[in-house]
Order: structure tokens, then C-alpha cells, then sequence
């Protein structure tokens, strides 16, 4: 069986950053499955489509051509790596990741990561749905003011202006509706590990993590 490593958690919990070292160190392959509804909310901009139809949007996520090459996230032609980015595409893609017709065309696409030598992959519901036979779950979270001020300073560092309010209050809500909703809610699966990097560093959530794989592979 190949092996795989489902990290989940909420938004701002360093989740995607972890993940992606895990999986470099471990030479796994890595899918960042909040990109792909992060593609969902752009894609639905450019074509002018409302979350309130959900079988448009259907069609929308059976015909987007994605592509992750080089580091970059691309949609059709157009390089979208920074543009999905942006806390306006987290927001719409929380609101498509509430429409079940969306999560369930993204199934195929996100199963199809799966290849030896392993994968990590990294989202909401990785553990819970997607992977259920995942071999090791964890779920990382961090205190919401943390993960704030976590994403203030990303914001900041890439010139992008901030209100530490404005951005606790989206993230509380985004936070909400994750949990809430009535697919694939965030939860932590109870054979998941839970990580609070509340108080940690990356460099000490990446190695707790693969402390816990070498000692169940
Ligand atoms: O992880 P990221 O912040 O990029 O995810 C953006 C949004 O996509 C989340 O707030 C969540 O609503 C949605 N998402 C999801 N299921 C996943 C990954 C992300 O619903 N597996």
C-alpha cells in the first residue's frame, strides 16, 4: 500500500507549510488540496458563475484545466499561483467548498495524487473522506489569535497591506463555515493526532510529525 500522511486543520495553521516540508523530506509527493478550491473560487470569477449554482459550478470543476508544474499552480495557460492567494480566494474558496457538487467533482482530481513512493496531502477533510485509509492523521491547529497575526506577518512580508482585526474576524468565520458545513465538515477524525503548534515552531511541527510516521511504518 502506498503511504500517505493526511494533515488537516483550520486556515492560518501552518498546515500548508509543514506539509510541504514533510513531504520533502520524506521525498513523498505533496497535494495542497485548499488550491484546488482556492481554483474553484477564481475559476468561478472569471467565468461569472454564483456559488448558488451548484451544477454550473459542477461543470466548472469537471473542466478546469489544472496543472501544478514547477512550483507553480496553473490554470489553463494563465499562471494563478499568487492570485489564488489572495484572502478574497480564501474566502470564495471556502464558499465553494460548501456546495457538495464541488467537493465531489474535486474527488477524482485529488485521489489521482496518490503515487509511490507516498503522498502527503493537506486540507479539511483528507483524513475524514478523501484518505480515509490514511496511515498516519494528523490534525494541526493553533490558537486563532496565533494564526492571525501567522497571517498578518505573511501578508506584510509580501507587501500586501493588513488589518490584524479584519483578518481574525475573516479567519473566525471562514473558521465557522468550515465547521459547520453540512459535507465534509472540519472535524478531527478520532484517529487523527492532534498538533497544536500554538507554541512550536515549524521546524518542531515537521519533526513531530515524521517522529510519529517512522515509528508506525
Ligand atoms: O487551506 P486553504 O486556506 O488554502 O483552503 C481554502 C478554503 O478551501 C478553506 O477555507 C476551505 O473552506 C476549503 N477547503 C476545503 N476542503 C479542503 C481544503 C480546503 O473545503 N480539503
Amino acid at each position: 500500500m502506498i503511504p500517505i500522511i493526511a494533515i488537516d486543520g483550520p486556515t492560518a495553521s501552518g498546515k500548508g507549510t509543514v506539509a510541504q516540508r514533510v513531504a520533502q523530506q520524506l521525498g513523498f509527493h505533496y497535494l495542497d488540496s485548499g488550491a484546488l478550491y482556492r481554483l474553484v473560487g477564481l475559476a468561478s470569477q472569471q467565468s461569472g458563475i454564483e456559488f448558488l449554482e451548484p451544477l454550473l459550478l459542477k461543470e466548472l470543476c469537471l473542466h478546469m484545466e489544472i496543472e501544478f508544474r514547477d512550483g507553480g499552480i496553473f490554470l489553463g495557460k494563465e499562471d494563478v499561483t499568487e492570485a489564488i492567494r489572495t484572502e478574497e480566494m480564501g474566502k470564495r474558496a471556502s464558499s465553494a467548498g460548501a456546495v457538495p457538487e464541488v467537493r465531489e467533482a474535486l474527488i477524482q482530481v485529488q485521489k489521482s495524487f496518490l503515487k509511490p513512493p507516498g503522498l502527503v496531502a493537506d486540507g479539511r477533510d483528507m483524513g475524514s473522506v478523501i484518505f480515509p485509509q490514511a496511515q498516519l492523521k494528523v490534525f494541526l491547529t493553533a490558537d486563532a489569535k496565533i494564526r492571525a497575526q501567522r497571517r498578518y506577518k505573511q501578508l506584510i512580508a509580501k507587501g500586501i497591506s493588513a488589518n490584524i482585526d479584519i483578518l481574525t474576524k475573516d479567519l473566525v468565520e471562514r473558521d465557522l463555515r468550515d465547521t459547520q458545513r453540512e459535507t465534509a465538515p472540519l472535524v478531527q477524525s478520532e484517529d487523527a493526532f492532534l498538533l497544536d503548534t500554538s507554541d512550536q515552531t515549524i521546524e518542531e511541527a515537521v519533526n513531530r510529525i515524521i517522529g510519529l510516521y517512522q515509528q508506525i511504518k
